[in-house]
């Protein structure tokens, strides 16, 4: 008899994203004359940026010729895209980061997820609470958890992010081994300055802990005073890996490519207590499980850092965070406290009812799809999450009819 992972069985219901769209299309089915408009999932509607639009014809073209033809890449990533990257991301912002410690990816969904197979099953994990959910899942598949019991798995140190710590959670009060940390939060769209990660990076070292860095909103960041990575922290390249993603600075949600960053001084142990340098351990499991981004989708991401690029990835962003600002003016203007929405394309909203009820309030009523914030946690109950991406005349629709729903 074939035995499952019984872990599987610990996860809760289905993935929220998927539940999400699941209640949508009933409510469509049953309401087909109703329009709505989705605030939801963090899904970018705007076209790809020109430059990577060319970018992707020619790359196309070399393809169909015999003689630039591209096969497998190396699985890494083509160095014409770590090169620009690790210049561009890093070494122009003063951050020592060298091209071959950048792992070129299809996803940070799928390298959040992934990372935690380079750690031992019995090692203490520290997850934000609002949280990102594949954190947490990709944790409770590989056994790291222990049941589900009140809401909350029983071998998880879960980081509260509340109003009450300005959604940046405090260090824990025991020891943890492997710390997620989001920011520009998803969901909460709250940031953290420098000063507030350097206590991470100091905790990490002190405990010979690791922190998982997700800085996938790092292009929505307006306030020059943050930090766009955990490298800018003193210390940071000891005890962190960093990941980055093309989908919501240039739209490459469906196009994906993302990457990680496994700086050479990266390093945890084994368990006769000897350092072992993380890098080469990712390099293995990466060339053993996944054969590289596709050529045209790599040379369209490399474009993002032309001079074109950048300006057309920044009127991309600045697009989305000018119906950010409208969210806050609009739900603030009703009475609601909210973070996020200022250096972040999500909206927190405080909706002072159960956060599922507050959901399908909003849809029945405004045709308005957003996300409920238990969907990302116990702290998230009571919330509610706005995404900025969409056009800005759905973004202003939907606020008039959620003004009126709630009038
Ligand atoms: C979100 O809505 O939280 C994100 O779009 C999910 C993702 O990037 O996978």
């Amino acid at each position: 008899m074939l035995s499952i992972n019984e872990n599987f069985l610990k996860l809760q219901a289905s993935y929220l994203f998927s539940d999400i769209a699941k209640r949508v299309a009933a409510f469509q089915a049953k309401n087909p004359q109703r329009d709505v408009i989705k605030l939801g999932i963090g899904d970018v509607t705007r076209g790809l940026p020109q430059v990577c639009v060319s970018a992707l014809h020619k790359a196309v073209d070399e393809m169909a010729e015999d003689a630039t033809f591209r096969g497998y890449g190396p699985e890494q990533g083509y160095d014409f895209l770590r090169e620009a990257i690790a210049r561009n991301d890093f070494q122009a912002r003063g951050v020592d980061i060298c091209a071959d410690e950048v792992f070129v990816s299809d996803g940070a969904k799928c390298d959040t997820s992934n990372i935690q197979e380079l750690f031992s099953t019995d090692i203490k994990v520290a997850i934000p609470d609002p949280v990102y959910p594949v954190y947490l899942d990709t944790n409770v598949m590989a056994g790291r958890t222990g049941g589900f019991v009140d809401g909350r798995y029983q071998s998880v140190v879960y980081l509260d992010s509340t109003q009450k710590n300005n959604f940046v959670p405090a260090l824990p009060a025991e020891d943890v081994d492997l710390i997620y940390l989001c920011f520009p939060n998803n969901p909460t769209g709250s940031t953290i300055t420098k000063d507030e990660l350097q206590l991470w990076v100091d905790y990490a070292k002190q405990n010979k802990a690791i922190i998982l860095f997700d800085a996938a909103y790092e292009a929505f960041i307006r306030d020059d005073s943050l930090p766009r990575s955990i490298y800018e922290i003193d210390g940071a390249k000891d005890v962190a890996i960093e990941f980055r993603s093309f989908s919501k600075n240039a739209g490459f949600t469906g196009t994906r490519c993302a990457y990680t960053v496994v700086p050479k001084d990266c390093a945890a142990y084994d368990s006769g207590g000897a350092r072992q340098a993380l890098h080469p351990l990712w390099n293995r499991r990466h060339c053993t499980k996944f054969n590289g981004v596709s050529y045209p989708v790599q040379r369209a991401a490399e474009a993002v850092y032309s001079d074109a690029g950048k300006a057309q990835v920044r009127e991309l962003t600045d697009y989305y965070m000018r119906n950010a600002e409208l969210v806050r003016k609009e739900i603030g203007a009703l009475g609601y406290d909210l973070v996020g929405g200022e250096n972040s394309p999500y909206i927190w909203i405080d909706g002072k009812a159960n956060s599922w009820d507050f959901f399908d309030m909003l849809l029945n009523r405004a045709g308005v799809v957003c996300t409920p914030g238990a969907g990302f946690g116990k702290c998230g109950e009571g919330y509610i999450r706005i995404s900025a991406f969409n056009s800005y005349e759905n973004v202003e629709r939907a606020m008039r009819r959620i003004r009126e729903a709630l009038a």
